[in-house]
C-alpha cells in the first residue's frame, strides 16, 4: 500500500483564504445559489469538525462541517468538500470525510448530511432515505440528498424538513 502524500489537521483562521479562493475555483459564482450553501447561510462552520489536508505545507483540500436540523432533531451538514485540482484522485478527498465523520461521531453527533454524488459517498457510509423522507428549503435532486448515521440507530424514524440553524451574529469564513 503507497503512503498518502497528505497530512490532515483541524482547519485554523490563517486557512480561510486558500479555502475561500478553493470554493470559488471548485463551486463558481453559482455556490450561493445551491442547496446546501442555502442550509449553511450566514451559519459558522463548526471549528473543532473541519479539516484540512496538506502537501507539506500546502494547502491542498477542506472539509466543513455545519449543524443544521432535520425535522426536530440536531445534525451537521457535510460540505462543501473540494480538493485542489493538481491534487485530486489521490485520496485526499475521502480521507477528509473519514476523518470528519469520525470527529462528529467522537463529539457525540449522531447525524451528518450532504448534497451529493452517491457513487462517491455511498462507500463512506452514506445512504439515501426513502424519497422525500427529508426535504430542503431550497429545491434539490433528490437522489443527492444522503445522510450517514454515527451511531448504529441514528437514521431509525430520521425524516423532515432539513433547515438551518438560527443564524449566530458571528464571523462567517
Ligand atoms: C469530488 C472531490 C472532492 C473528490 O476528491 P478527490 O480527493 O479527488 O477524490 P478521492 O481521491 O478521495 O477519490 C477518488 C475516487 O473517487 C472517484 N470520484 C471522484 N468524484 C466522483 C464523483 N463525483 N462521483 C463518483 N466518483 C467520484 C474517482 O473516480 C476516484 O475513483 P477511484 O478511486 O476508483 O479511482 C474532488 O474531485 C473535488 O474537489 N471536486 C470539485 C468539488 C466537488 O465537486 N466537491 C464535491 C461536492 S458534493
Amino acid at each position: 500500500m503507497t503512503a498518502s502524500p497528505f497530512t490532515y489537521r483541524l482547519e485554523q483562521p490563517a486557512d480561510h483564504a486558500e479555502i475561500e479562493s478553493l470554493h470559488a475555483e471548485a463551486f463558481g459564482p453559482g455556490r450561493f445559489a445551491r442547496a446546501a450553501f442555502r442550509l449553511r447561510e450566514d451559519v459558522p462552520h463548526d471549528p473543532a469538525l473541519s479539516f484540512v489536508a496538506l502537501a507539506g505545507d500546502a494547502f491542498v483540500a477542506s472539509v466543513r462541517l455545519t449543524p443544521i436540523r432535520i425535522g426536530d432533531r440536531p445534525a451537521l451538514l457535510l460540505g462543501p468538500l473540494a480538493v485542489k485540482p493538481p491534487h485530486k484522485g489521490r485520496g485526499a478527498g475521502k480521507q477528509l470525510v473519514r476523518i470528519a465523520l469520525e470527529a462528529a461521531r467522537e463529539a457525540g453527533h449522531r447525524v451528518v448530511l450532504l448534497v451529493g454524488d452517491e457513487p462517491y459517498y455511498g462507500p463512506l457510509g452514506f445512504v439515501r432515505l426513502a424519497r422525500d423522507a427529508i426535504t430542503l428549503t431550497t429545491p434539490v435532486d433528490p437522489l443527492r440528498v444522503l445522510v450517514a448515521g454515527l451511531t448504529p440507530d441514528a437514521l431509525e424514524g430520521l425524516g423532515g424538513k432539513a433547515e438551518r440553524i438560527a443564524a449566530a451574529p458571528t464571523e462567517y469564513a
